[in-house]
Order: structure tokens, then sequence, then C-alpha cells
């Protein structure tokens, strides 16, 4: 059987070095990572790296196989392989076949981004805890003003670490939820409405006007009311904390969702405030993403609402978009399937 043609039938890249030392054939996949027409080519001149070099070296002297980790780098993106070099029984060759381990490198770069984020982010309200206890204890032993002051501040960094932690668990619960679909009906209606008016205050408190319409009859969709407020709650705190002076929620059926495929209920939260340039929108359901941080922090944010928002609009069958034009205002559209009213 002609090598090359065996060695075609897989999408990972392969070499096979004859006694000679030279290339005696390479599948597709490989020439797309060390170029075109390296056949019949000395594999030193052929696949030049020294990593690969090394590890076809030691397997060519010691008859055993070696791996090694190869970081090839194209026009397009980084790959990361685990590049093996197995010496064939019986023949004086090798065959040299390489592993692409991006995606298992990427998830642990995600893993160590996570953690040293979750770390940062509880570390400030940490150190300012730990900074008014010593003062507590020492210079302010007998100021009952000052003590009553920093208690208040205290207490609202352990508020914010509490909130964090809530934030925590409630992604990390959506996330093992995310493929087992909703069974409860829900009315998106009274959910948004009921969100809406629990932010009330907090709207009156930062002089913003908050409108609801088209909250008149009932729509339902197939989903957790819990997981479904959630979303509402936070795009609406959002547009009140990020927007401008007014906020308008609208909910409207849909009797067609291109994208959906079928009905819909659709929820705009719109506000006027600064908007959001176009290079952070695709970021903003990324974990931790905030615009502003220094103002998300001093708001008490933490930048998981929209990471949480995401998850559970996945589960849920469900889209977000997000539109904005900067120095106007933002629009943030959640469309979740309708069931019927
Ligand atoms: N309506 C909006 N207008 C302007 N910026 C917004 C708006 N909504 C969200 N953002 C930006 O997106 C970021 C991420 O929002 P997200 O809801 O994920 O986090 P957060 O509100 O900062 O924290 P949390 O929701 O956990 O309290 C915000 O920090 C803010 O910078
Ligand atoms: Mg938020």
């Amino acid at each position: 059987m002609d090598a090359a043609a065996l060695l075609d039938a897989t999408h990972a890249p392969m070499v096979l070095i004859g006694s000679d030392e030279r290339i005696a054939a390479a599948n597709s996949a490989a020439e797309a990572v060390f170029g075109p027409g390296i056949q019949g080519q000395h594999y030193i001149t052929a696949l030049r790296h020294p990593v690969l070099l090394d590890c076809i070296e030691g397997a060519i002297g010691t008859q055993q196989p070696r791996s090694t980790r190869f970081p090839a780098r194209d026009s397009v993106r980084d790959t990361t392989y685990i590049a093996t070099a197995a010496p064939i029984a019986g023949q004086a060759g090798v065959l040299l076949f390489l592993e692409d381990v991006s995606h298992i490198e990427e998830a642990s770069q995600m893993r160590r981004d996570f953690v040293a984020n979750v770390s940062h982010e509880l570390r400030s309200p940490l150190t300012a805890l730990l900074g008014f206890i010593e003062t507590l204890r020492g210079p302010a032993r007998d100021d009952r003003e000052a003590q009553d002051r920093f208690l208040e501040i205290m207490g609202r960094e352990a508020e914010r670490m509490n909130r964090l932690i809530q934030d925590l668990l409630s992604l990390s619960q959506v996330e093992a939820e995310e493929r087992r679909p909703p069974t409860g009906q829900v009315d998106v209606t009274s959910l948004v409405t009921s969100a809406s008016e629990a932010l009330e205050p907090q709207a009156q408190e930062r002089g913003v006007e908050l409108g609801i319409s088209g909250a008149d009859s009932p729509l339902h969709v197939r989903g957790s009311p819990d997981q479904l407020a959630q979303i509402f709650t936070n795009l609406i705190e959002n547009a009140v904390k990020y927007g401008g002076d007014s906020a308008t929620v609208e909910i409207s059926a849909l009797d067609h969702d291109p994208e959906l495929q079928g009905p819909a209920v659709r929820v705009t939260v719109e506000d006027n405030g600064d908007g959001i340039d176009q290079l952070h929108i695709p970021r903003l359901t990324e974990r931790f993403y905030r615009v502003d941080t220094h103002r998300s922090r001093e708001m008490g944010g933490t930048g998981l609402g929209l990471a949480i928002v995401k998850h559970i609009l996945n589960r849920h069958r469900g889209r977000l978009r997000i539109s904005s034009e900067p120095g106007k205002g933002s629009r943030f559209t959640v469309i979740l399937p309708h069931q019927g009213s």
C-alpha cells in the first residue's frame, strides 16, 4: 500500500522518515505545518524546528519513542502540538506524528486566568478589611466616631465579597445546568414587571426614569423563573447603573424570529447613557469583563452579570443582542422561544 495515501487517511499531521533519513511520505496535514513538497528532503532541512529534530534524533538513536511539546505558528493562529517520533518495528524508519493539544492548553490558561481574576477581586476588599481591623485595634481604639465610620466601610467591603461569592456560585450552577433544558412554564411579562419594580428604588436614588411598555398580557416561555428573573434584573440594573437618566423596558411577542425559526418573546432594555464602544461589545459577556473597571467596582459590580446572562440564555435556547451608539445609549435585547399565551 502507498504510504502517503495511508497517512492521508488521518487529519493529524504525520511524516514518515525513511532509513536514509529523508522524508519518505508526508500527509497534507503535515504539509500544512511544514510547507508543501517536503517529500524527498532530509528531515533536518524539511522540519527545521530544533525540538523536533532532537526528538527524532533521540528516537533513531535509542530506537524508543520520544515525545516533545511543539508550539507551531502560522499566519492564522498558534497551535500547540505534542509531537511523537516512533521507530517503526523491524524497519529503519521513524514515524513522526503531531497531536493538536491547543484546546487543552487554552482550557488550562482559562482556568489560570479565572483563578487570578477571582483572587484579584477578593484581594482588594480583604486588604481594606485587614487594614481597618488593624486601625480599630490601634490608633482608633478609643475613637467612637472613627469606629462607626470604619465599621460602615467594612460592612460595604464585606458586602462586596459576599456579592462576588454569590455571583460565582450562581455562575457555576448555571454552567452545570446548561445542558439540561428547563421544564417549567413562566410568564415573561410578570417576571420583567417585578424585576423592574424591584429596581425602582435604585433608579429613583440615581435619578433615572424607568419606564416599561408592552406589559399588558402574559407571554409564556419554557424556563426557570429564578434564572430568567436574574437575566432581566441584571439588564435593567445595568441600564440604571451605566445608562443615562432614562431607561425603557419593552416586552413584545414576535410571530417569527428568523434565528429561532419560530415565535419568540422579545425583551428590550434601552438606555440613553454614554453607550459602549463597538470594540467592547463582543467581550461584554466574558467573565469579569468591564468597560470601565473602576466605575463598575464603585457601583459594586463584579463583571459577572452578563456572563451569567449568557449561560442562562444558552440553557433556555435564547439569544442576547447588544447594540450601542456611543454618546446616545445602549440596547440589550433578549429573545426567547415563545410557548404561546
Ligand atoms: N447599559 C449599559 N451601558 C453601558 N455599559 C454597560 C451597560 N451594561 C453593561 N455595561 C458594561 O458591561 C460591563 C459588564 O456588565 P456586567 O453586568 O457583566 O457586570 P457589572 O454590572 O459590572 O457587574 P454585576 O452585573 O456582576 O453586578 C459593565 O461593567 C459595564 O462596563
Ligand atoms: Mg451587571
